[in-house]
């Protein structure tokens, strides 16, 4: 190997180490470019899932304290799920996913065993309810999960019954509004138990758009860095042979004439940096040497005066 480098000439050598850095650099930004750029993409997700989640707290607090006080009396004789928290939330994020640019997000009171069977919990959403249930002191999982129609990030917080009120409508039959059980039946949604976690409340997000997004501001970096390499490349090599290789051809031409008896041959000094300085340098070699050889030429002359 560094015998082959031996004979490489200047800009060669130069090329090949630039080639080596290029190579290197761009492996070194792509990885860390990428890091970069993934890390933000899901911190965005998250931050958008997170907000969500929130505003269906507010909007289920609300209904608990605002709305569900006026209707209690009425709740006997007429039920209004419209005054249930778990379902207000759900109707509101239902519409904001009305919006075509929000179709993909979704909303879940995931539940073992709800009242209402669109809240039912599916392998998944058991999956991750069972993982609350074990560990009781887990606040919060996150994750993906992939659809057919794209990847979702989602958000998961536990829920239990920490009121005993709540109790009226999730304990027995008997105990829930008549007017209920005539809308939703008495098999589903009874039987929870105070502080038992029951299910989960899930936010989906799609991250297929987000990702792709960071994908494309990948490829521009990407780009970008790779056209600054290049040009670094091409215009270091130019610098190179400008002012470094082709004087340094000419001076080698230069002496070379004069070793073969060209004395009128002249060595170039077009710059103050070190080559010009070996040209001057040069330049004084050659007026030393016609200096010696002119003396030795007298000396010659001399000589065969004397002996004739
Ligand atoms: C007046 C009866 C009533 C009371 C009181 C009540 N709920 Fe419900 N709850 C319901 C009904 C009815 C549904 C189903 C709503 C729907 O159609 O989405 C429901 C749904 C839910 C759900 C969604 C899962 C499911 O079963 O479909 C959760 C979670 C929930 N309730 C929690 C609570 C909590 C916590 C409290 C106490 C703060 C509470 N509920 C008090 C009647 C009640």
């Amino acid at each position: 190997m560094l015998k082959i480098l031996k004979h490489l000439n200047l800009s060669q050598k130069l090329s090949l180490l630039l080639s080596l850095i290029f190579v290197g650099g761009l492996a070194i930004s792509a990885s860390s470019v990428n890091a970069l750029l993934n890390a933000k993409a899901q911190n965005q997700i998250s931050l958008q899932a997170q907000i969500l989640l929130e505003a269906t707290s507010a909007v289920r607090d609300y209904t608990d304290t605002q709305v569900r006080p006026h209707l209690e009396n009425n709740t006997q004789n007429l039920f209004l799920p419209q005054t249930i928290p778990a379902y207000s939330a759900r109707e509101v994020f239902e519409k904001f996913r009305a919006n075509e640019s929000w179709g993909d997000y979704l909303y879940k009171e995931a539940t073992l065993n709800p009242t209402n069977p669109r809240d039912k919990a599916d392998l998944f959403e058991t999956y991750i309810i069972n993982r609350f249930r074990r560990k009781t002191n887990t606040k919060q999982l996150t994750g993906f999960r992939s659809q057919p129609f794209g990847k979702l990030f989602y958000i998961a917080q536990p829920f239990a019954i920490t009121q005993s009120s709540c109790l009226e409508c999730h304990s027995t039959p008997e105990a829930a509004p008549k007017s209920m059980i005539d809308r939703y039946g008495r098999d589903n949604g009874f039987g929870w138990k105070l502080n038992e976690i029951l299910g989960a409340r899930i936010i989906y997000v799609p991250a297929s758009k987000v990702m792709q997004t960071a994908h494309q501001s990948f490829v521009k970096v990407m780009t970008i860095i790779f056209a600054i390499f290049t040009v670094a490349i091409l215009a270091v090599n130019w610098w190179l042979n400008r002012y470094i290789v082709r004087p340094l051809n000419r001076m080698t031409q230069t002496a070379e004439a004069l070793s073969k008896g060209n004395m009128e041959a002249e060595f170039e000094q077009n710059s103050h940096d070190e080559v010009g300085r070996l040209a001057k340098a040069f330049t004084l070699m050659k007026i030393s040497l016609r200096i010696s050889i002119n003396k030795l030429e007298e000396f010659r002359t001399k000589l065969n005066s004397l002996n004739s």
